[in-house]
């Protein structure tokens, strides 16, 4: 007997594998990056159609400032063109879009551009898309552990108040469900800082045999079925 499909309320995804795919094709990884966008507005679409909650996509973290400057520069400029483009869609979609980490690091103009995007899309309905942009999961661990230790210090909370839940509602994620079904296409098998806290119980699943800009709506199809053919036990039996 076939059992029921289980969908996941919220996915997130590590976009990786876009200078890979570009240097297969002999181009550069700017190249790679350009796929890597279109395709993230292909698949958040698609999430958004089959009833996906929230949808966390990894665009930028807090390590690749690393890079080369030149390649930084680069995907500055095509997160702003490709925002002003793909949020127009998301919009007319229903799609919520919010973005997690620290965007007062980004060119005034692209903080503009996220802090429009967020105001303009608030009262949709659909997906929640959350793009994390310089963003990591320990320096957002910090940064709900200083607002609570300033919480603590000005006599509005004492220690024993401190738990799971409080820990939960000071993190970019606050009043969303935990990822159920984390996907890292590329054959990289790490976390890479993403959603530490909120991953605690997720579901990785991780896809060697292809690179993020040929991810299609079947390799999505696919990881759902893995996650969903899998027995979660939340540390029990
Ligand atoms: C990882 O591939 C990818 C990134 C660091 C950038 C991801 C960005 C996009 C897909 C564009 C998203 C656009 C918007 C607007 C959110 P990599 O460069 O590490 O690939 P490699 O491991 O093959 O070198």
């Amino acid at each position: 007997m076939s059992q029921q499909r289980i969908l996941p309320e919220h996915i997130g995804i590590i976009m990786d594998g876009n200078g890979r795919w570009a240097k297969k094709r002999g181009k550069p990884r700017m190249e790679g990056h350009r796929a890597g966008a279109k395709n993230f507005r292909v698949i958040t679409r698609y999430c958004n159609k089959i009833g996906i909650k929230v949808l966390t996509v990894y665009a930028f973290s807090t390590e690749n400032w690393r890079r080369p400057s030149e390649e930084v520069n680069a995907l500055m400029r095509l997160f702003y063109d490709y925002l002003v483009e793909a949020l127009r869609d998301f919009r007319e979609e229903n799609i919520r879009t919010r973005f997690i980490g620290d965007v007062s690091a980004f060119h005034p103009k692209l903080q503009k551009l996220i802090a429009e995007t967020e105001e303009l899309s608030a009262d949709k309905t659909g997906l929640v898309l959350n793009i994390a942009m310089n963003y990591g999961g320990r320096a957002e661990m910090i940064t709900a552990m200083r607002s609570i230790a300033a919480d603590c210090a000005e006599g509005r909370l004492t220690a024993d108040q401190i738990d799971e839940e409080l820990f939960s509602s000071r993190l970019y994620t606050a009043g969303q469900p935990d990822p159920d079904l984390i996907i890292r296409p590329s054959g990289e098998y790490r976390t890479s800082n993403f959603l530490l806290w909120q991953s605690a119980y997720s579901e990785y699943v991780f896809m060697d045999d292809i690179l993020w800009p040929d991810f299609t709506t079947d390799d999505l199809e696919r990881a759902i079925d893995i996650y969903s053919a899998r027995n979660r036990r939340y540390g029990g039996v």
